[in-house]
């Protein structure tokens, strides 16, 4: 899958459910591992992102049956875990790598975490650092700006981190090593970022506080297994959200997506842009989730605020691509994060947008583009970003000569069966 060629499409029809959702697949494997007991998971996402995790476990020592419908891990216990033999590689994961970094920070044995090309060039300071002061012997390139890192765990005092970034990873990261440590672990954020560890931690029996937009937990409990169902990615549900809306007659059904309050940015966006999608919530679980109906229609341009970024930061991409096509100017600010993704996706969006004929002002925290009822098409580059391509993917949908993705096979870390799914939607055979 090394190149996808997307062409100009009529009317979206049909009824998908993506992929399980991402995060929740990283968070439902390592609390499981820790657990006491037996822990089955219905719906992980098989991509190697949340693979990798898996893997990373297995060579801890945790059994872990895949039985195709569910997986079963037998936990080890957070005393548990052993040393691994080798280097544990987190592919191209910045969740796998951050989340493990902070749970092995607890571990009294040494080991190893690296990545991809990517991953080793993304900052892994806003965690190693407040991980260190919590009495953390961590190694790493840059004194451990940037992997591979080497961890010795053991002897952590809880503390109180404030972030000046709101990251579900460096709360995660910092939440699961204060399960190791002695006293409270706090942290405290500008704006509340997905909460994902926070909910599973309860679902485990894990007592987590929380006031306004502080989280903490209180080191040396333990966690018992249960039964997790994960519900479908709606960053990946995402793609459909914007294509459908953006081919007039289009009618999508996107089953059972995952709609965490901390996740929805863009369904408020996408809605205020005057798309038509309906949300017919489900019920139970620890996660909200929903059937969306997405109706095709007439884009107009907005303004995303910097307070709507956290909820929206892996799904800019892909809005981007809703923004070109929409009338109007759409302006999207403090959102600076998005250079330290898994490519600068601010850049690698604009030299995209730029390169199928759309207008695009760059700004160092955002940017501008000013919406067209087509573009030409042509030639896109993944930048090895898996929401990048799929995103120029679903830009071909509407581009006069559709586009060409080079390098797509990163949509694999978070969407098997994305070409499929496409294809299966979409009137014209891809
Ligand atoms: C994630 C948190 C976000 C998000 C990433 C997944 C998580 O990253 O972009 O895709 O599962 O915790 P940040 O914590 O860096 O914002």
């Amino acid at each position: 899958m090394n190149r996808l060629i997307v062409k100009k499409s009529g009317p979206l029809k049909g009824e998908l459910r993506v992929p399980g959702d991402k995060s929740i697949s990283h968070r439902a494997v390592i609390l499981g591992s820790i657990a006491e007991g037996e822990t089955e998971i219905r719906g992980l996402l098989r991509g190697e992102d949340s693979l990798n995790t898996l893997r990373a476990f297995r060579k801890m020592g945790v059994a872990i049956r895949d039985e195709g419908e569910r997986i079963i891990i037998q936990g080890a216990g957070l005393s548990g875990l052993q040393e691994p033999e080798g280097v544990l590689d987190m592919g191209n994961s910045g969740t796998g790598m951050r989340l493990l970094v902070g749970l092995l920070a607890g571990r009294d044995f040494f080991a190893v975490l690296t990545g991809d090309e990517y991953l080793r060039r993304r900052p892994m300071e806003r965690v190693t650092r407040p991980l260190r002061m919590m009495g953390a012997s961590i190694l790493g390139r840059e004194d451990a700006r940037l992997a591979p890192l080497a961890i010795r765990g053991g002897g952590l005092r809880g503390m109180e981190h404030v972030s000046p970034v709101s990251s579900a990873q460096v709360k995660s990261s910092l939440l699961f090593a204060g399960l190791s440590a002695s006293g409270r672990t706090s942290v405290t954020e500008p704006t509340l970022s997905r909460d994902h560890t926070e909910r599973m931690l309860r679902q485990f029996g894990y007592v987590v506080e929380r006031e306004g937009t502080t989280v903490s937990v209180q080191g040396g409990g333990a966690l018992s297994a249960c039964s997790v169902d994960i519900p479908a990615d709606f960053s990946s549900a995402a793609f459909f959200l914007v294509a459908a809306s953006l081919i007039e007659g289009s009618q999508v059904v996107l089953r059972d997506v995952g709609i965490n309050p901390t996740r929805v940015g863009l369904l408020k966006i996408l809605q205020r842009m005057g798309s038509g999608i309906r949300v017919d919530r489900k019920e139970g679980g620890e996660e909200p989730t929903a059937d969306l109906f997405v109706r095709g229609g007439d884009l107009a341009g907005t303004t995303v605020l910097p307070d709507e970024v956290p909820s929206t930061i892996d799904e800019f991409p892909i809005l981007c691509v809703a923004a070109a096509f929409a009338r109007g100017e759409t302006k999207i600010s403090g959102a600076a994060e998005l250079r330290v993704k898994e490519t600068d996706r601010i850049r690698a969006m604009v030299e995209n947008l730029r390169a199928v004929g759309a207008e695009v002002e760059e700004y160092d925290d955002g940017l501008a583009i000013r919406g067209r009822d087509t573009l030409r098409g042509g030639l896109c580059k993944s930048f090895g970003d898996h929401r990048v391509a799929m995103s120029m993917a679903v830009a071909g949908l509407r581009c006069d000569r559709g586009t060409t993705i080079e390098d797509v096979s990163c949509i694999q870390t978070s969407f098997p069966g994305f070409r499929e799914s496409l294809q299966r939607v979409s009137r014209e055979q891809q």
